[in-house]
């Protein structure tokens, strides 16, 4: 099973942000480990809800950042990451009702969804919040 790697390609160039995403990034990758390993719906049920629980701070701390500074794109990434996380909620939901749900293209599906909407959308805040001294 490959693990996702970090790389320069996917800094969005504030700092905090990109600490952020490593942290998330990794929990992906336990729930991925932990899947390979066969483990449990319990452990899987509390592995999502600590990914969702630092998706939406990470979140908040985004939106505080864009909003704080006028940020153009505001309402449209905030729309993104609210059906992000209805996504994950969705999932982690079937997972915890026992539902068949099969976990790895569940996964696969999250890492897409974060890859694609750093790449996306929390790359275009990058410089906009360093021309606003935020770094
Ligand atoms: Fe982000
Ligand atoms: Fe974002």
């Amino acid at each position: 099973m490959t693990l996702l790697t970090w790389n320069h390609a996917c800094e969005v160039g504030v700092r905090a942000m990109d600490d952020q995403h490593g942290i998330l990034m990794d929990t992906i990758n336990e729930l991925r480990l932990a899947v390979a390993r066969g483990c449990g719906r319990e452990q899987m049920s509390e592995l999502l809800e600590r990914l969702i629980a630092f998706t939406g701070m990470h979140f908040a701390s985004e939106e505080q950042l864009m909003e704080r500074t006028g940020f153009p794109g505001f309402a449209a990434h905030y729309a993104a990451h609210r059906e992000i996380l209805e996504q994950i909620r969705h999932a982690a939901q079937r997972v915890e009702h026992g539902e068949g749900l099969k976990m790895r293209p569940l996964l696969c599906n999250l890492r897409d969804w974060y890859i694609a909407h750093i790449e996306e959308m929390d790359r275009e805040y990058g410089p906009w919040l360093n021309e606003r001294g935020v770094n």
